[in-house]
């Protein structure tokens, strides 16, 4: 594991995007791997700005969304695919994105169509992550077992309470997601992790006892041989 340690929020999100212009600098047609959450938002923006500037160019790469909810329509204001289209996809120029289908009536042909898909591009170039308080990567919860492949998957209680802040009172709130399983992420050649913020730093304690804790999801990618965490202070506790 690569650990990158940045002042602020804004600091992490720009060390990130370095990141993303060298690998399209490297390889204008790559995979990139894409994931929703209020960490990778500043990343976001940031992408968006050198767009603007003429520093990165997305024509010829495409992307593939982590997780999204089930069952919810990409046009709710809570669905992975409306936040990416808001937040990235509708002001940069990828070749193409996708995201899970959260209206699928066959959720299980839609991982299986997923994964292959995933595969016939070659597999991820760089995948972005963010991870959850209870060290769940995507909605890979802590678990068991966990799946290689993309999967319906139930929501932890703990994933359901964090994101219910996203909904309006008496708003359904979906308490499943189809999600990429270990075998996407972990095929990804380089793996980009940002953690912010001080309800991440029990998370980051864990990652740095560099010990695989098999009810963290996050920690088996410390196995990956291209892992880089950016943390910013707050994450950090220090
Ligand atoms: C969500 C997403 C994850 C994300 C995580 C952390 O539930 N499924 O992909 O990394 O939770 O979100 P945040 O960045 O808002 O803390």
């Amino acid at each position: 594991m690569k650990i990158v340690t940045c002042d602020s929020y804004e600091d992490m999100s720009s060390a990130a995007a370095d990141i993303f212009q060298n690998q399209l600098l490297k390889k204008p047609e790559s995979i990139f791997g894409l994931a929703t959450g209020s960490t990778p938002l500043g990343l976001y923006s940031e992408l968006v700005a050198r767009f603007e500037a003429g520093l990165v160019d997305f024509s010829k790469s495409s992307s593939f969304n982590l997780d999204e909810y089930y069952p919810i329509k990409s046009t709710h204001h809570q669905s992975y695919h409306y936040f990416m289209e808001e937040h990235l996809f509708g002001k940069v120029n990828f070749a193409s994105s996708r995201v899970p289908s959260g209206e699928s009536d066959d959720p299980k042909g839609e991982c299986e169509q997923y994964d292959a898909a995933i595969e016939a591009a070659g597999g991820i170039d760089l995948q972005l992550l963010g991870v959850g308080v209870n060290g769940h990567i995507g909605f890979n919860e802590p678990a068991a077992t966990y799946m290689l492949s993309t999967h319906l998957t139930e929501l932890a209680q703990s994933t359901i309470v964090t994101n219910s802040r996203f909904f309006a009172e008496g708003e359904i709130q979906p308490t499943s997601a189809i999600t990429m399983g270990f075998g996407a992420i972990f095929g990804a050649k380089s793996i980009l992790m940002l953690i912010s913020g001080a309800s991440k730093t029990p998370i980051v304690k864990k990652l740095l006892e560099y010990k695989i804790h098999t009810d963290i999801p996050a920690s088996l990618l410390l196995l990956h041989p291209d892992f880089t965490v950016i943390i910013d202070k707050e994450a950090l506790g220090t």
